[in-house]
């Protein structure tokens, strides 16, 4: 809760039609951590709380390892004396820039190229010697990029100040709140000069979880720790998702070509057979679905706003 409010735990309960139990801490917090887990029967763990912005974690590394390791640590230091299953938020990140695409998840981790990227192969690393140490259980899903937002337009994405992602600057400009969207970068050598990522829809993303939670606790695995790529397997560069964009919700976008932003990789995007055969989980919503899903997210906060 360090970077957002309260708006998406509302649209989740209105979703729902229930208040799921919320229980606001720090899981930096050893003690707050272990009563937590004393005072609740636990199956399993999905562990999202990290920063992510990698910017932010060049100029702050101190501050990325403490939160990123020192909560996972904790929720390990749990799930070890209550027997928990454990699932860990990773990224297509470990792969840094991959010598051959699509990546599977036997494809070389890179060195990482920021702070925020080291975190997340490093708690990696930390769950698999915890699973082979302990008798755990653990799965690593390496989200892939992430967009879009809840077809309700009740939960989405809310980046507080200038975002860095390409989604919400384009759904931002679209609204009128930023002038123009940068695109970093049309000479990198992929079909039309701009990079090649693998965009993964929020929903498709949640569903991965639900199945990987299952696998677990239904006692499915074929090794205690296992790791799947969540992406779509579709390479789609910087100019055709804004293309995509501009078509499925009917309007133009203000954008200019813009310098490389330093850090970008050319192009990654996954292999997800794996997740497919043993997660019985595959992609299904079409890229217009979910820029249509994010553009509906940023007109529902607009009018939330007036
Ligand atoms: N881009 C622009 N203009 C913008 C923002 C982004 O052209 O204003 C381009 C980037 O150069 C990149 C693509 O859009 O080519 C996607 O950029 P994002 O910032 O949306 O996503 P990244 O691929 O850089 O990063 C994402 C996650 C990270 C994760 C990384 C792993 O946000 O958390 O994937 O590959 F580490």
């Amino acid at each position: 809760m360090s970077n957002c409010d309260d708006t998406n735990y509302k649209g989740v309960c209105a979703i729902l039609g229930f208040e799921p139990e919320f229980v606001k801490m720090d899981f930096c917090d050893t003690a707050a951590v272990e009563q937590l887990f004393d005072s609740h029967k636990i199956d399993a763990v999905i562990h999202f709380a990290a920063f992510k912005a990698v910017g932010e974690s060049v100029k702050e590394p101190l501050m990325y390892y403490k939160n990123n390791l020192g909560s996972f640590l904790n929720v390990l230091e749990a799930a070890k004396a209550h027997g928990t299953n454990v699932l860990f938020s990773s990224s297509a990140t470990v792969y840094g820039e991959p010598d051959e695409t699509p990546v599977t998840e036997k494809s070389p981790r890179k060195s990482a190229t920021s702070p925020y990227g080291n975190t997340k192969q490093m708690c990696e690393d930390f769950l698999r010697d915890s699973v082979a140490a302990y008798g755990m259980h653990g799965i690593a899903l390496r989200y892939f990029n992430p967009i879009g937002a809840h077809p309700s337009a009740l939960i989405g994405e809310l980046p507080r100040g200038v975002p860095n992602n390409l989604v919400p600057f384009i759904t931002q400009t679209a609204i009128g709140k930023r002038e123009c969207l940068s695109i970093f970068g049309n000479d990198y050598p992929t079909p039309d000069g701009t990079c090649l990522r693998d965009y993964i829809d929020i929903v498709d993303l949640a569903k991965a979880h639900v199945c990987a939670v299952r696998r677990m606790i239904d006692g499915l695995m074929d090794e205690p720790y296992e790791i799947f790529n969540i992406g779509t397997g579709r390479p789609v560069s910087v100019m055709e998702l804004v293309t995509a964009f501009e078509k499925v919700n009917g309007l133009k976008l203000n954008y200019r070509i813009a310098p490389r932003r330093a850090g970008d990789v050319t192009a990654v995007w996954a292999d997800p057979s794996l997740a497919e055969s043993k997660l019985g989980w595959k992609a299904s919503r079409t890229v217009e679905e979910t820029l249509a899903a994010a553009w509906a997210w940023e007109k529902h906060l607009a009018a939330k706003a007036q």
